[in-house]
């Protein structure tokens, strides 16, 4: 069955707590719980991860070159400064969508640059939890080449 690697960055095992009139009251297990039952549907299998650390999410991204054909990618923070991060992705040229709950256009301006946008097959941003699953079948969908 075909995997998908979801790596979600810094602050995000807060979810549910954290400021959650921008990001929502569901928790980050809730989100992944979710997301499973989506990907039984659809066929594939999730494997999830979290963290805080810049150099763990590099060292899983490139993890996900050896048995995953796709990623889905919240990066918190580092989604506006980490060109380390964004090399990862171009380096191991795995298929990633990125993933914002809240809509990074419509915040503080230092959110509107993404140094990953250029390297995604696509962004998915201000759709809540529902983005994760959304990018899941858009995921999937342009791996089928649907
Ligand atoms: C976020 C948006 C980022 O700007 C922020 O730093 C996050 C979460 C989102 O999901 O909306 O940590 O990626």
């Amino acid at each position: 069955m075909m995997k998908i690697m979801v790596i979600n960055g810094p602050n995000l095992n807060l979810l549910g707590g954290r400021e959650p009139e921008i990001y929502g009251q569901t928790t980050l297990a809730d989100i992944v719980s979710s997301l499973k039952e989506k990907a039984e549907q659809l066929n594939c299998t999730i494997i999830d991860r979290q963290s805080n650390h810049e150099g763990e999410i590099i060292d899983w991204i490139h993890d996900a070159k050896n048995d995953c054909a796709g990623l889905l990618l919240n990066a918190g923070a580092y989604t506006h400064y980490s060109y380390a991060i964004r090399d990862a992705i171009s380096s191991v040229q795995v298929p990633t969508i990125e993933i914002h709950l809240s809509n990074i256009y419509a915040r503080e301006s230092f959110r509107h640059t993404s140094v990953l946008a250029e390297v995604a097959v696509g962004q998915i941003t201000g759709l809540g939890s529902k983005g994760y699953e959304l990018g899941l079948e858009g995921l999937l969908h342009y791996l089928r080449g649907e």
